[in-house]
């Protein structure tokens, strides 16, 4: 408010927008056979507000996604949704980290120099993941020139062989180390098998491949880690994005398990350039990364024609501790590009008409240049309590299976509800 922000309440009973997740769906009695939707987010409602001339929006909102839980999701949650208009991506940047840096200075008292930024890109190749916890090193070394041409088929043949060195536990035993090839072999991580190179106190480098690779080609791959004694290196190996997930799941894992992850410590960064659309094998199309209205890098646009999935977008992540608690772009607020957008993301002409004719519409009247970001309220209150399960920090949150089990929800609703609004179940089971 201080910065003048103005705050608008947006509608919740509204249409189903195409925001990743599913809708939650409220029929309506008025218009039989009709539903409205919840909102995901206000994202449509408050570029409108952009283009009616309010400059700098916000609200405290509801949101409702019906997707799978996890510890930091919840089916209704909290955003501080935020637009500004005639900006680019470095001054909504600028603002919220302002914004961050108070909130997190009055509430653990630590004063934040800028904030650190990375690009996806570089996120991927160092970490395996969009939103690093920096808090701890273990960056990934890819090792595909040392370790390739030795006659270990399991390397030779991968796309990528990539490690982390965890300082200070050579002193593993085969049944701890055993324990976590284990750990990455479960379903949930899905790795074939993990290689481990010892670099002994004693300084002898020996591995769980000696056969393959002789003690002076382990100590090229140990100080490729820039390992020292007392270090025990992982590496594993298949296709790139894979292992890269894998390694990331099981850099997380080790930083809990050796208490790197601090609750009382905190490391926000900007994970930026991310990709503008993703392709989905499924559907056998593209998806949008962040969202449908989100405009590509300038100097991408060409790429849409030639190469789409290639093309960066002018969106951005606050990353605090591993843990996304905000996302934004700069939107589209050309008619035509973003009918090429949706175009790309597989709408017809008739079907982009009908879903989002009014915002389109309301483009060609003159819109400024917006954009904007909201955070995670719940993630962000969890996160600055050192904790990241939300569920704690939410008065009567939805269980697992998205029950409320306070006043039993959801329910089975009366065959006069369901007369009145001219529904007829027709369940499976
Ligand atoms: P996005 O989908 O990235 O962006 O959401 C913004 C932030 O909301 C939080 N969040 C959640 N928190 C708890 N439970 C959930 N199910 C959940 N889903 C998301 C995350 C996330 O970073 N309209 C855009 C924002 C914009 O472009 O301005 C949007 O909603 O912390």
């Amino acid at each position: 408010s201080d910065n003048g922000f103005f705050e608008v309440e947006t509608p919740v009973l509204i249409k189903s927008t195409p925001e990743g997740a599913r809708d939650f769906v409220v029929p309506s009695r008025m218009n039989p056979g009709q539903f409205y939707a919840l909102p995901q987010s206000p994202q449509t409602f408050k570029q409108l507000l952009m283009v009616g001339g309010m400059d700098r929006y916000f609200q405290i909102v509801k949101c409702f996604r019906d997707e799978d839980l996890r510890a930091d999701r919840q089916p209704e949650f909290t955003q501080i949704d935020c637009e500004m208009a005639f900006v680019e991506q470095e001054d909504i940047m600028n603002v919220l980290e302002g914004m961050t840096k108070t909130l997190l200075k009055d509430i653990t008292g630590q004063d934040f120099q800028d904030f650190p930024r990375m690009t996806f890109a570089d996120a991927m190749q160092k970490y395996g993941n969009d939103k690093p916890d920096i808090r701890f090193g273990m960056e990934f070394v890819e090792l595909n020139e040392l370790v390739k041409g030795k006659d270990f088929k399991i390397f030779d043949d991968s796309e990528l062989v990539v490690g982390i060195n965890v300082e200070g536990i050579a002193d593993y035993t085969r049944k701890q180390i055993d324990e976590l090839i284990d750990w990455v072999k479960r379903p949930q991580i899905g790795a074939t098998g993990m290689v481990w190179i010892k670099f002994q106190n004693d300084g002898v480098v020996t591995s769980s491949v000696n056969k393959f690779y002789s003690e002076e080609d382990l100590k090229k791959i140990a100080e490729k880690f820039g390992a020292k004694a007392g270090d025990l290196m992982f590496l594993m190996s298949g296709n790139a994005d894979k292992v890269r997930t894998q390694l990331s799941a099981l850099r997380m894992e080790l930083g809990n398990r050796l208490g790197l992850r601090k609750g009382n410590e905190f490391a926000p960064l900007w994970v930026v350039d991310f990709p503008l659309l993703e392709f989905d094998e499924e559907s056998g199309r593209y998806h949008a990364m962040h969202h449908p209205f989100t405009s590509p890098k300038t100097e991408d646009f060409h790429l849409l024609e030639t190469d789409p999935g290639k093309a960066r977008a002018n969106a951005y992540d606050l990353v605090l501790n591993g843990n996304e608690i905000g996302g934004g772009s700069i939107r589209i607020f050309d008619k035509d590009l973003q009918s090429k957008m949706f175009d790309l993301l597989g709408f017809s002409k008739e079907e982009a008409e009908a879903q989002f004719g009014f915002l389109m519409n309301a483009f060609k009247y003159g819109a400024p240049p917006h954009g904007g970001l909201a955070f995670g309220f719940d993630r962000l209150v969890a996160i600055l309590d050192g904790n990241e399960v939300i569920r704690d920090y939410i008065a009567f949150p939805k269980n697992n299976s998205g029950r409320d089990v306070m006043i039993d929800a959801p329910a089975p609703i009366h065959q006069e509800q369901l007369t009145e609004l001219e529904l007829k179940l027709d369940l499976k089971s």
